[in-house]
């Protein structure tokens, strides 16, 4: 039989615990930084609501009708035909997520690191904050040292199982997380740079969007809630018969958006009391709020307590992505748990060298434009996530077909015209508004390749 959750809340804070993470505290404010603000906001929200929420509810519906890892769910669905490959696409993107997405985790490890022994209070203005934090990402020992400890961590509590280890921490976690970030808005409140910094977040300035404003926003609903590649097929294949999928869809999706949106209260104010540039890059995080807490009393507290919070949010979605390359490995291969943990942890680890080390003595080796880390951020965030979406939704919508599956969706909903929407976007808007978006962004990419051929 296969393991369960063990409580509906227990699979909300999961599924919840995958989806916020690095994407909403870390990517989430240095996109919107640096890709319009406010504008980049709206269109994040409507891909939010347009494409996440029902993919959403698709995953979670291919996973609970199959009960099997992404490669068993299609090859239970439509085995022996080319549409499993979606299935190997989503395994190799979580691999391929985890291996950049550990640097970063590790980072917030060290800073805690800091925080606890008294070096972040030093970091009182945002240049010497920059200037740390470009050091200590360049220095290969202890970006691979954190690195390696951030895996350790993630194959710690995978090694639990799903109950015992997965659910068990989420639940202690997630809520902790809230609370912490409630704190920390409380404190941006009185920074000084609250009128900025809401403006610039939340008046839109509609000139600026551009084409790749609106591929960052997908790419980013894609991200931040861990769509597109199976990990919430995954997760609802441990999700038991009588719980409501479309409640837990809903609330998935509010907490990750609730948390994003509220990340970016808490950021942008001070960059703006501190007269920063919005548009810092991955280091926005990383320069302004030491920079913020080194000036307040009991700020290092707040540090430590900040970064922590950043560690538990990512590592609950490293855990997520490192479960759907081990189901793989246990459903399909016969493997046992700790046998897929220990193998491929280590070979997600080894990937991730390169990623570690870009910021440093690899940060002069350019794949298209950018660092060996920047390329798998990229082709995973912008391509591989947005294209998975695009094969689940026409998978279900057209090859295995929506009336085998829409009875997953809660049978005694009295509301039929929810499950009939649903299956509309699914077969029509979804797969429509993913295609157009996808050839733009071929295209852009395209044109950026020949001039750079050229320059
Ligand atoms: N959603 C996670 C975040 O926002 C990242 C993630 C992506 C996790 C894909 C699992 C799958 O940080």
């Amino acid at each position: 039989m296969r393991e369960h959750w063990g409580s509906k809340l227990g699979f909300v804070m999961a599924a919840a615990g995958s989806a916020v993470g690095l994407g909403n505290i870390w990517k989430f404010p240095y996109l919107t930084g640096s890709k319009g603000g406010a504008a980049f906001v709206i269109i994040y929200l409507l891909a939010v609501i347009i494409l996440g929420l029902p993919i959403m509810i698709a995953e979670l519906v291919i996973g609970r009708h199959t009960e099997r890892n992404p490669v068993g769910a299609f090859k239970s669905m439509v085995g022996g035909t080319p549409w499993v490959l979606v299935g190997y696409l989503g395994v190799i993107s979580g691999f391929l997520i985890l291996s950049f997405y550990s640097v970063v985790g590790g980072w917030t490890i060290g800073y805690i690191v800091k925080g606890l022994t008294g070096m972040l209070s030093n970091l009182n203005t945002p240049d010497v904050a920059a200037r740390e934090f470009r050091e200590f990402t360049a220095n290969p020992l202890s970006s691979l040292i954190y690195h390696l400890l951030f895996m350790a961590s993630c194959m710690y509590i995978v090694f639990g199982g799903v109950k015992g280890g997965i659910e068990k921490w989420n639940k202690v976690l997630m809520p902790l997380l809230f609370a912490i970030l409630l704190v920390l808005i409380g404190r941006g409140f009185f920074s000084g740079g609250m009128e900025k910094g809401l403006s610039f977040y939340l008046t839109p300035d509609f000139s600026k969007i551009t084409t790749d404003t609106i591929i960052a926003a997908l790419g980013q609903a894609f991200f931040s809630l861990s769509l597109g590649m199976g990990a919430m097929i995954t997760y609802g294949s441990y999700l038991s018969r009588s719980e409501r999928i479309l409640t837990a869809a809903f609330w998935i999706v509010f907490l990750d958006t609730a948390v994003a949106l509220l990340a970016g209260f808490a950021v942008f104010p001070s960059v703006f009391a501190m007269e920063l540039s919005p548009a810092e890059g991955p280091g926005l995080v990383f320069h302004v709020v030491p920079a913020v807490f080194a000036r307040m009393p009991g700020g290092q507290f707040f540090a430590v307590l900040f970064f922590f919070l950043l560690f538990l949010a990512a590592v609950t979605s490293g855990v997520s992505l490192l479960e759907v390359v081990c189901a793989y490995f246990i459903d399909e291969k016969g493997w046992s748990r700790h046998r897929a943990v220990i193998i491929m942890g280590t070979i997600i680890a080894l990937l991730g060298v390169p990623s570690a080390l870009s910021f440093g003595c690899l940060s002069h080796v350019k794949m298209l434009g950018g660092t060996f880390f920047d390329f798998i951020d990229k082709l995973t965030s912008n391509y591989m996530l947005p294209l998975g979406g695009f094969f689940i939704a026409i998978c279900l919508g057209w090859k295995y077909g929506l009336e085998k599956t829409i009875h997953e969706l809660d049978p005694d909903t009295k509301i039929l015209s929810i499950k009939e929407l649903w299956a509309f976007i699914i077969k029509f808007i979804s797969p429509f508004v993913l295609f157009v978006v996808f050839i733009s962004l071929v295209w852009a990419d395209l044109v950026a390749f020949v001039q750079r051929l050229f320059a």
